[in-house]
């Protein structure tokens, strides 16, 4: 029998503040309507510089190992996924590895494509468990990120910070990766970036929309192509993608995934036979199916609409809404996800949710840390923004936590856990 391989259990982490996004709105002369209705988002995490890349990864993992009972002596491979990391050398990873004592005889490294970055660190931990290289051990593969536009810009709205850590094995209790199905697609474009050295991302917010459009049609089809080879999907009554019982997208703000939705409802109604002559303007109207998105897309979205983009993890805290809202439900069908990086690559691969998933998704206990967060003030969260990243506020860390304590000759100490 093929070997099964995938997600076995995810664990999340956010920053301790958070701002109403109404409220944001307000302090900067828009009508909420815009952020709420036209951006989708509900609150924006606030990270301080005390929870950089290094102190939330840290968390999530030092969660993900506690509550799900991990055998550190069982993980072959540490991979942190950031485009946010700490140094241009020495890898958010291997502080995690220190930080959480784990075992010194695992690979560490950094994963780094703008949003796709952990993405591309699952892939390379799933496929080295499924080629048999792994002899049976697991991975721990992190998505970490401060997504930061700075005050007062288009981009703001649409900040954010976290971590998800995901549990990579042969016992895929949350997803069972369908391996060799994925799709890719890379496109050389400056859509979003941020040169060394700038805290604030440069981005060209429209365009970037149509980037992550066109990488995720490429990635799509690319998918649809294997998956059709191997019957997983079909040409039929229904669209291949109508097959799939989710669809979980890249989440820079939650509007994003209704507008990823309609690409990819588009990309299957230019091709399928039955549509063959309809009109581009009827095939257009078919994609924005609201009834499709309702039904494919919007249970995902809730813990993405409480934090804001998180770069590399916005793709994984969708598979977190998702889980948290129909683990049960989903166990044995198939879902498929799509990650985008700018720069820019994008990549869809699919997976079967697994008997087990709400088991799993129960113990990560994601409602608690969301309440466990305090709502700050606009002028509050303007304040944080305000101070510099190399000398965080001494807060005392939540149990279980880890924090920047300072930065000397170059070194970065934390504490907690
Ligand atoms: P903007 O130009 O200020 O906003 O910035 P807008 O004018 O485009 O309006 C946004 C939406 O609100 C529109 O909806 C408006 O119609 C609507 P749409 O037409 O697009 O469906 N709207 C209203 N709705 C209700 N009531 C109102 C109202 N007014 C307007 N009164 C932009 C928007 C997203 C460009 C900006 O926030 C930005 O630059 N964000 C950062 C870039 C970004 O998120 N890009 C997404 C794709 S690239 C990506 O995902 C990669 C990334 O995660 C980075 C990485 O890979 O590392 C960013």
């Amino acid at each position: 029998m093929k070997k099964q391989v995938g997600i076995e259990a995810l664990a999340i982490a956010v920053p301790r503040r958070y701002v109403d996004i109404a409220e944001l709105a307000q302090a900067r002369g828009v009508d909420p309507a815009k952020y709420t209705a036209g951006l989708g988002a509900k609150e924006m995490a606030v990270p301080d510089p005390g929870e950089d890349s290094v102190a939330l990864a840290a968390t999530a993992a030092s969660r993900l190992i506690q509550e799900q009972g991990v055998d550190p002596s069982r993980i072959g491979m540490l991979v942190v996924g950031t485009e946010t990391g700490v140094d241009h050398a020495k890898p958010v990873a291997s502080h995690v590895q220190g930080l959480l004592k784990l075992p010194r005889s695992m690979r560490t490294f950094d994963a780094q494509h703008a949003c796709y970055g952990g993405t591309a660190g699952l892939m390379a931990a799933s496929e080295w468990i499924a080629s048999g290289a792994a002899a049976g051990r697991s991975a721990i593969v992190v998505c970490s990120d401060i997504a930061r536009y700075g005050l007062n810009t288009p981009g703001e709205p649409t900040q954010g910070g976290g971590a998800v850590a995901l549990l990579v094995s042969e016992q895929p209790d949350l997803l069972a990766l369908d391996v060799g199905l994925n799709g890719a697609c890379t496109i050389d474009v400056y859509d979003f970036w941020r040169p060394s050295g700038r805290r604030e991302a440069l981005v060209d917010g429209h365009y970037s929309i149509s980037c992550y459009l066109d990488a995720l049609s490429g990635a799509y089809r690319g998918w649809r192509e294997r998956a059709l080879a191997h019957e997983v999907v079909r040409w039929g009554d229904s669209l291949p993608s109508e097959q799939l019982a989710r669809i979980l997208y890249h989440v820079p703000f939650c509007k994003m995934a209704r507008k990823a939705h309609t690409q990819l409802r588009l990309c299957d109604l230019e091709a399928a036979p039955a549509t063959q002559n309809a009109t581009a303007a009827e095939r257009e109207e078919a994609a924005k199916s609201t009834a499709s998105y309702d039904a494919q897309v919007a249970s995902s979205l809730s813990v993405n609409a409480r934090i804001g983009n998180v770069y590399t993890a916005s793709l994984y805290l969708a598979l977190t809404g998702l889980m948290s809202a129909e683990a049960a439900q989903l166990a044995g069908k198939r879902i498929g996800l799509l990650s985008y990086g700018s720069g820019c690559c994008s990549e869809f691969y699919s997976g079967v949710v697994g008997a087990n998933a709400a088991q799993r998704i129960a113990k990560a206990n994601v409602e608690g840390v969301l309440a466990r967060r305090e709502r700050v003030s606009v002028a509050e969260y303007e304040r944080i923004m305000n101070l510099a990243s190399d000398a965080p506020e001494q807060l005392t860390p939540a149990p279980g936590e880890f924090r920047l304590k300072e930065i000397r000759d170059h070194r970065r100490a934390y504490v907690g856990g």
